[in-house]
């Protein structure tokens, strides 16, 4: 980590006369290329996210090399874009903030190699985070309100994740999923359903005419409160068999009608969602905290936001889910800079990646 020289001759706009600061956060963790220039009270003055579907939708999931390629070409027009949008020079910039972990390795590396380039180029400070926290601190984007203390709680393609949240530099990892991520099982399921990647709102849309209660598939480790885990392997092959025994994978050969379809869709949603809240609340106990934040793509899902919202009620518990369109992935919530910007704890130009989340080693996870 780097103390920034702000008497550095570069740094022009260190209290600029308008007092707004601004920041450019990069975003590159999955199959998302995102840049956005934020200011310190939280308005977006350029935002560009440019996704790749259709690029992965033959393969049924996010293959990684595709992702780093397509990354590559599309990391400089949307920065462009972001910061043309903005209307501010790089001069005006305070940092640059890129997500270096969790995710994709060849991913990652494109959007830091990116920020680290910018930051020689223009000579600002360079500030690595983490997207999992990012996605927690969507929660607080447009609130004069703190969000911390919280039991924060990510929902994505990638990460399933529980954190006691004491401030906005301390972060513990209180558990997570010990296989598929919540996201990861939707899109999966989804293909099983015929339904193309990625499938957990297309899901989560014919789920709304089926049944939640057609077929009772298992809500792994709900009755161990102790561990605050998840486990979705298991439900997906559940849904599997019950599709189409331990049959072959080409999902077209099982005729399904759309009632069965939609019936499975629901009950599997449901399954999906006992377990998210259910482990949430045991999150909520365990920590005795009152506060509950939730991002991630999964998050966007309207029955799982309902269901959610009214267990908190009954409970006495303060909900925050991330508004909608910052759920999947953004550079906006890059925000969470911020705390360390304001704080001159900046990284220096070695910075590296680090693609697994440490999700087994207890204690406080570093933003
Ligand atoms: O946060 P995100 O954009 O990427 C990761 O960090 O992983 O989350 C993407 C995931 C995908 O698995 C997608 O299917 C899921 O979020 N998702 C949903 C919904 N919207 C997005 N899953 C269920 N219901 C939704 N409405
Ligand atoms: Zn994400």
């Amino acid at each position: 980590m780097e103390r920034w020289d702000r008497s550095n001759g570069m740094h022009m706009n260190d209290e600029t006369s308008s007092g707004n600061r601004y920041l450019l956060a990069i975003e590159s963790t999955c199959d998302e290329t995102a840049a956005a220039v934020l200011t310190r009270d939280g308005k977006i003055l350029g935002e560009c996210i440019a996704t790749q579907e259709e690029l992965h939708q033959a393969f049924d999931g996010v293959v990684p090399e595709i992702a780093a390629r397509a990354h590559l070409e599309r990391i400089l027009p949307v920065i462009d874009k972001a910061m043309k949008q903005s209307g501010i020079s790089p001069l005006d910039l305070e940092a640059i903030a890129v997500a270096t972990h969790p995710g994709l390795p060849g991913s990652l590396l494109v959007g830091l190699a990116a920020a680290k380039g910018l930051a020689l180029a223009w000579n600002k400070p360079l500030v690595g985070i983490n997207h999992v926290q990012a996605h927690i601190y969507a929660c607080g984007l447009g609130s004069a309100e703190s969000i911390f203390p919280c039991v924060g709680f990510v929902v994505s393609g990638g990460h399933t994740t529980l954190y006691r949240c004491e401030s906005p530099t301390q972060w513990h990892y209180l558990g997570g999923t010990i296989d598929d991520a919540a996201g990861e099982c939707f899109d999966k399921v989804a293909v099983m359903l015929g339904l193309p990647f990625p499938g957990g709102p297309q899901l989560s849309k014919l789920a709304e005419s089926g049944n939640p209660k057609a077929v009772p598939f298992p809500r792994p480790l709900l009755d161990q409160p102790s561990r605050l885990e998840f486990s979705f392997s298991g439900l997906k092959t559940a849904v599997r068999y019950h599709i189409g025994g331990t049959g072959k994978q080409d999902w077209s050969q099982y005729e399904l009608t759309p009632f069965q379809k939609a019936d499975i869709a629901a009950s599997f949603e449901q399954a999906v969602i006992d377990c998210l809240i259910g482990k949430s609340l045991q999150a909520m106990a365990a920590t005795k905290l009152r506060r509950l934040c939730v991002g991630g793509g999964v998050a966007a899902n309207r029955r799982f936001r309902e269901q959610l919202q009214s267990a908190c009620l009954s409970k006495g518990i303060e909900l925050i889910v991330a508004p909608k369109e910052l759920c999947t992935d953004n550079a906006v919530m890059g925000a969470l800079a911020w705390e360390r910007v304001d704080a001159d704890d900046f990284d220096d130009l070695d910075l590296d990646v680090q693609p697994g989340l440490l999700r087994y080693r207890a204690g406080t996870a570093p933003i």
